[in-house]
């Protein structure tokens, strides 16, 4: 360790904290339960936010129950939760941005190196060195595992929070801060828009958002289900055809007709299906993210130089960009509110696909 390190951790473990109620998983199979974890006091930079409402993302389901282990193992106590938004309590001296009272969000991330490429150009989710996430990663300055916004209260630096615009209702704002960013940021990076034929794959959290921004975007949009009841909300949300993916004439009719299509599905399926329906030169984006690999023919992608590809959330940059654009067009998310205590019986209803769209948590629920 250099001095610098051991001065720094030296700081780290003398820093004050405070308690803050959570709810947290113990183990993959323990479900979620109350919690105590602690917050550091804010630094000069850093804004403390009393937590109004929580959205219930698939990831942390994937997390809770450490479905992504190859990849990201959970540490437990695990307190998940990166759809945040609250009221500021606290303001260090330094912050600029945001003072007592104002409504701000958190989403995904709540630091970065800040100097890397990809830090310099906003787009801190690519990180080269490393991105500190919401809930699950080691917490630089108390230690330990950083804990999400399932809980009565977080501390963050202010350069990872967002401002809520006025006349975006805040519970209905809370998914946006993944749901929203994960399938706006693609849209916008693969220039989705008009005249072109979009597909939006699966219509849960980020499938309902994806609707909504490829139709705001000006794109003809056509949803992918395996639940053919969604129909009527799916055009209600924006779609302008609805395909039953289960279906296979009815997914043969639109072989080779696809500009763009994002797959936000979180379980295992074909990812063959999908593929073939892209037009010459299509590119076909996985944000879902299963528990296990797909398989994918090299015919698949070979025929029409076709593209597969992948998007991680999304900057602080554009997650502003997405909020503003969502206060400007009247956007946000089609929510179920519900209290903390119902926390397990919602991951049940999620991994029945059954939400909609998104459950978010009233943090009253915990005071
Ligand atoms: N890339 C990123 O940065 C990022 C960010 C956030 C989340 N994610 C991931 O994105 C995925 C979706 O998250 P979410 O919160 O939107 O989940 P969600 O609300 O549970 O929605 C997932 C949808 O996938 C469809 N689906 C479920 N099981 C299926 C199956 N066996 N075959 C085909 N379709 C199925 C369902 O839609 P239908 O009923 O319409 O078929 C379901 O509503 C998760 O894997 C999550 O971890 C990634
Ligand atoms: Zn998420
Ligand atoms: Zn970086």
């Amino acid at each position: 360790m250099t001095v610098t390190e051991v001065r720094e951790k030296k700081e780290s473990s003398n820093r004050l904290t405070f308690p803050s109620k959570a709810f947290a998983a113990q183990s993959p199979t323990s479900g979620l339960g109350p919690f105590t974890v602690p917050r550091r006091t804010p630094r000069a930079q850093d804004v403390q936010i009393e937590v109004l409402y929580c959205g219930v993302c698939h990831s942390d389901l994937h997390l809770v129950r450490n479905e992504w282990n190859a990849f990201m193992p959970t540490v437990y106590p695990c307190v998940p939760g990166h759809e945040i938004v609250g009221r500021v309590v606290k303001a260090g001296s330094a912050v600029k941005k945001f003072k007592e009272g104002d409504i701000a969000a958190v989403g995904c991330m709540v630091d970065s190196c800040r100097k890397c490429p990809s830090c310099i150009a906003g787009e801190e989710q690519y990180c080269e060195n490393e991105m500190i996430l919401t809930y699950n990663s080691d917490d630089k300055v108390l230690g330990g595992v950083t804990y999400g916004g399932y809980s009565e209260s977080i501390v963050v630096d202010e350069a990872f929070v967002l401002r809520i615009p006025n006349g975006l209702d805040p519970a209905g704002a809370a998914p946006l801060l993944c749901a929203g960013i994960t399938t706006y940021s693609p849209l916008r990076h693969w220039n989705v828009g008009k005249g072109q034929k979009v597909g939006i794959v699966g219509l849960g959290g980020l499938g309902h958002m994806g609707l909504k921004f490829a139709k705001a975007f000006g794109a003809h949009v056509a949803l992918f289900t395996t639940s053919p009841h969604k129909a009527t909300d799916a055009f209600r949300l924006g779609a302008d055809e609805v395909i039953v993916s289960t279906d296979n004439s009815a997914m043969q009719k639109h072989a080779g007709s696809f500009d763009f299509i994002l797959d936000t599905v979180s379980a295992d399926h074909d990812l063959n299906a999908y593929l073939q329906l892209l037009k010459l030169n299509g590119t076909m984006t996985l944000v879902g993210a299963p528990p296990n690999p797909s398989a994918v023919a090299s015919f698949s992608l070979i025929v029409k130089r076709r593209q597969l590809a992948g998007s991680s959330i999304g900057g602080i940059r554009e997650t502003q960009e997405m909020l503003d654009f969502c206060a400007e067009k009247g956007i946000s998310a089609d929510i179920e509110l519900i209290g903390i205590q119902q926390l397990n019986e919602a991951y049940e209803r999620l991994l029945k696909s059954d939400v909609k769209y998104r459950f978010v948590i009233d943090m009253k629920s915990l005071r």
